[in-house]
């Protein structure tokens, strides 16, 4: 029996992030959604929202399992006998950050990270610029699940 974790703010969850999670459903049996509590940027929706949100997204998919953590990533993947950590990479911007926490975490741990390039798709679509372009009035409908999508509206009306 296979773990991967795919930890993130979720601020929120995107066709991206949906993207990266279903391809982890398919290479490890089982794949835990980590939702850290307090993201750094200025939160949209609070904790208990985004873990709905994505709850709503895969409620047909045995193997996604969604929880929230705070602290060390690395104490998450031991107590939930994890064997790998799985990111989405998009264009360059992401690697440097990625490749430092993915070593700290390889040190702290002994776990791996595996990388999952993103969908070209959805290369451009991060959580800050959803939130920006949203609360500027721009449309995001088409990058969000429709539920995250309503939900955004009603968050900004
Ligand atoms: O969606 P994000 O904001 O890019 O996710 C970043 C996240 C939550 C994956 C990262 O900040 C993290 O792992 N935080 C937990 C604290 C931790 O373990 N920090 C050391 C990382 S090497």
């Amino acid at each position: 029996m296979t773990a991967a974790i795919c930890p993130g703010s979720f601020d929120p969850l995107t066709n991206g992030h949906v993207d990266v999670i279903t391809r982890a459903v398919a290479l490890f049996d089982r794949v835990v959604v980590a939702v850290v509590e307090n993201p750094s940027k200025s939160p949209l929706f609070d904790l208990e929202e985004r873990l709905a949100l994505i709850r709503s997204a895969f409620a047909d998919v045995p193997s996604v399992e969604v929880r929230a953590f705070s602290g060390l990533l690395v104490d998450l993947v031991v107590t939930e006998r994890i064997d790998a950590i799985v990111k989405g990479l998009r264009a360059g911007g992401d690697f440097d950050y990625e490749l430092q926490m993915a070593q700290m975490n390889q040190h702290l741990s002994g776990v791996e990270t595996v990388f999952l390039p993103t969908s070209p798709e959805w290369s451009y679509v991060s959580s800050s610029l959803v939130r920006e372009v949203a609360r500027l009035g721009g449309s995001v409908d088409a990058l969000l699940p429709p539920r995250v999508a309503k939900a955004v509206k009603e968050k900004l009306s």
